[in-house]
């Protein structure tokens, strides 16, 4: 599809567009009664790494939704077990790493190095299955570093990260090293996938918001700036992170040409804080699927209003739909994206 078929694509370019870009983070899940047949058949695991599955669940939720880009279905805690980070996913407590890496010794024997395209080749080859299958831009993706470091020694999900950041303080050289591991695998994953066709591609950063910015400046950052040059500029970056708006300048100094942002911070201040030119994608709290059509529909209207001048918005959810949302309102939701963005062109 040349770009100017696609609003997603010139958004992500910084190019004007007739309607606003939406697609949802979490687009395809248990909130779709097809997704969780698939489930009762194949383990979550299984189905990342089945292809024809892992594609049709992609093709399906730009199918059931309307929106203008895919995600490939997959996982960031994929790229653990090339590192030889064995993970599992629970029944309800979602991932949990059964060793925990928080010794030096643990660092030193993570991987130096990974050889994407076939450890991950499943990825790859779903990429491949939904290129040929759709014309909607493709979106691949992969944890950051930190996000995925706080899983690595945390074991699992947490709510304080004092693992993460006893280690960070008390052996930042270790931590460092952890990191630096973590940015060269993540790098060598994105680049597979944009080999395999990926057509945009994003960073999750989804626990980084547990950071004070100085700690982000000195044990993230860094890392962050490898990463994106690693990356070099093949294909646009979005850089997503969640829960602290504080650190939001620090990800843009770090890189990515579109920088994600959760409900914490009001939309206009994001382009306050950022740049009347920055490309934001957000930022709609997924809170607002549960309730009453009217009020996610003002609540979408404020970030339009917000955004109304600034070429490069995204639309999307401050973080992923929840199980509990349903396909309707999640429908409503992009179409009303594009009729109220539509109006106000
Ligand atoms: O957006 C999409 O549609 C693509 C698919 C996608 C999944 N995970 C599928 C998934 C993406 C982009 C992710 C990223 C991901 N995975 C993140 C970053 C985004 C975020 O939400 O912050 C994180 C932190 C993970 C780790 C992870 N994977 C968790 C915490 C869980 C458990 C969640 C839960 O609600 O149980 C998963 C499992 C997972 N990843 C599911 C899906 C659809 C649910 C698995 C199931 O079918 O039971």
């Amino acid at each position: 599809m040349p770009p100017s078929m696609s609003v997603f694509l010139d958004a992500l370019n910084g190019r004007p567009t007739e309607t606003t870009p939406i697609w949802l983070m979490r687009q395809a899940g248990r909130y779709q009664p097809e997704y969780r047949e698939i489930r009762s058949r194949v383990s979550f695991v299984e189905l990342c790494k089945t292809p024809e599955l892992a594609a049709e669940v992609t093709v399906r939720a730009v199918s059931d939704l309307g929106v203008d880009a895919a995600i490939i279905f997959a996982d960031i805690l994929l790229v653990l077990e090339p590192l030889g980070i064995g993970f599992e996913f629970t029944k309800g407590d979602g991932p949990r790493i059964p060793t925990p890496i928080r010794t030096s010794a643990q660092i030193d024997a993570v991987a130096d190095e990974i050889d994407a395209a076939a450890e991950l080749h499943f990825v790859m080859e779903s990429i491949r299955r939904v290129r040929a299958e759709m014309d909607t831009p493709l979106i691949g993706f992969a944890g950051a570093p930190f996000t995925l470091a706080s899983y690595a020694i945390e074991g699992s999900g947490s709510k304080n990260y004092y693992e993460a950041k006893k280690l960070m303080s008390g052996d930042p050289g270790a931590f460092a090293a952890l990191m630096d591991k973590f940015a060269r695998a993540v790098a060598a994953y994105l680049n597979a996938q944009i080999d395999a066709g990926a057509q945009a591609v994003q960073l999750f950063d989804s626990w980084v918001g547990c950071l004070s910015p100085n700690d982000y400046r000195t044990h993230v950052m860094p890392h962050m700036k490898t990463l994106f040059a690693a990356l070099g500029k093949r294909v646009p970056v979005i850089h997503f992170g969640t829960g602290n708006p504080e650190l939001y300048p620090l990800m843009q100094e770090a890189g990515g040409d579109v920088i994600g942002v959760d409900w914490r911070i009001e939309f206009g201040d994001a382009y306050k804080r950022l740049g009347d030119d920055a490309r934001l994608m957000g930022n709609l709290d997924p809170a607002f699927l549960l309730g009453p059509r009217e009020a996610m529909f003002a609540e979408a209207d404020r970030i339009l209003d917000a955004a109304a001048g600034h070429a490069g918005h995204i639309f999307n959810l401050g973080h992923g739909v929840m199980p509990q949302a349903t396909v309707a309102t999640a429908r409503a939701l992009v179409d009303h994206v594009h009729e109220a963005s539509a109006r106000r062109r």
